[in-house]
């Protein structure tokens, strides 16, 4: 399957937001300019623009959210989209409904786009492949797969610290091998042009493709942190491991823990970044997840104007304008 032709229209615009992969670094770069436009609505006394009126956004989670899920309802509002929430631990997906079965349910009711997350990698690829000519699929998160939204995020408050991205050294500590996040965020640093992209993490946690992904592998957290610009904390993502991989937390926290002692070896001006949820004392000491180098609770006040970007983007040929709707 080709994956960029699925996501683009026959304009080169986009359609579904699936993967960061095949999506160029002009399409990235107004991605983040239009989130930069949004940034000032949530200032506003009336923090809501008209752009998605009449249109109706379902989030449909099949997996646990807290950040995602109501950024992106956030989001919805904030363009004037309706806006239905599914839980799918109490939608007939448990009496055995399968998934293209509830996606057709809901386009039946006219619905304009899905935002799905899943457990298996994938899956938004299968729904986006099936969906209505009308319809856009947003990926809010698949299996290992990948994370787009988030890491559209992430380059977003890089860019608001950093500004260019091709001088910068950007680490990424932990668990890389389950992290749908670090695949996304790997091809969009990549796209975007950083100078470097350090893998820091155990052997048992470094998936197979990272080298021939163009990143440099560290199994040392104390060498990997040298000099980097950003560091971006991963947590241990149980759920998806198979069997164990790590000897015991305890010693994960001593080797791959980050501590104000270990960050001194970056950058001063450092800044430290975590997807979340974070787990203290697992992945990150308290005064460095709650310090000032820290831009964790940025990421997440971001998450909503690059989601009103994505979404405003992904509809912009069924936006309303004055007189009717645009092309
Ligand atoms: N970063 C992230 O995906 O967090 P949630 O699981 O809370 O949505």
């Amino acid at each position: 399957m080709n994956k960029q032709n699925i996501q683009l229209d026959q304009d080169g615009g986009l359609r579904h937001f699936l993967t960061i992969e095949g999506l160029n670094r002009a399409l990235l770069t107004d991605i983040l300019d239009t989130a930069e436009s949004f940034t000032s609505i949530t200032e506003q006394t009336i923090k809501k623009v008209p752009l998605l009126r009449g249109k109706t956004i379902v989030n449909l989670f099949f997996e646990a959210s807290t950040r995602t899920r109501t950024t992106f309802e956030l989001a919805a509002k904030r363009l004037s989209a309706d806006v239905l929430n599914i839980d799918a631990s109490i939608s007939a997906a448990t009496k055995g409904e399968t998934l293209l079965d509830t996606l057709n349910n809901l386009e039946a009711m006219h619905c304009d786009m899905f935002v799905i997350r899943h457990p298996n990698s994938g899956a938004a690829h299968f729904i986006a492949q099936h969906a209505a000519p009308h319809v856009s699929i947003i990926n809010a998160g698949d299996g290992s797969h990948a994370h787009p939204t988030q890491a559209m995020l992430d380059m977003f408050t890089i860019r608001r610290h950093k500004g260019e991205f091709h001088n910068l050294c950007v680490a990424i500590v932990g668990d890389i091998m389950h992290s749908r996040v670090a695949r996304s965020q790997i091809h969009a640093l990549s796209t975007l042009g950083v100078k470097e992209i350090r893998a820091i993490a155990p052997r048992t946690l470094i998936p197979a493709e990272a080298e021939t992904l163009g990143v440099h592998i560290y199994n040392d957290l104390r060498e990997g942190l040298r000099d980097v610009d950003v560091v971006i904390m991963l947590r241990l993502q149980y759920e998806r491991m198979r069997g164990a991989s790590l000897p015991s937390e305890h010693e994960y926290y001593q080797l791959f823990g980050l501590t104000e002692d270990k960050l001194s070896l970056a950058c001063p001006d450092v800044i430290i970044m975590h997807p979340g949820p974070i787990n203290r004392g697992v992945e990150i000491e308290s005064a460095v997840a709650d310090g000032p180098r820290s831009v964790i609770l940025q990421q997440v006040a971001h998450g909503t104007a690059v989601r009103m970007a994505i979404m405003s983007r992904a509809m912009r040929h069924k936006i309303v304008v004055a007189g009717g709707e645009s092309s």
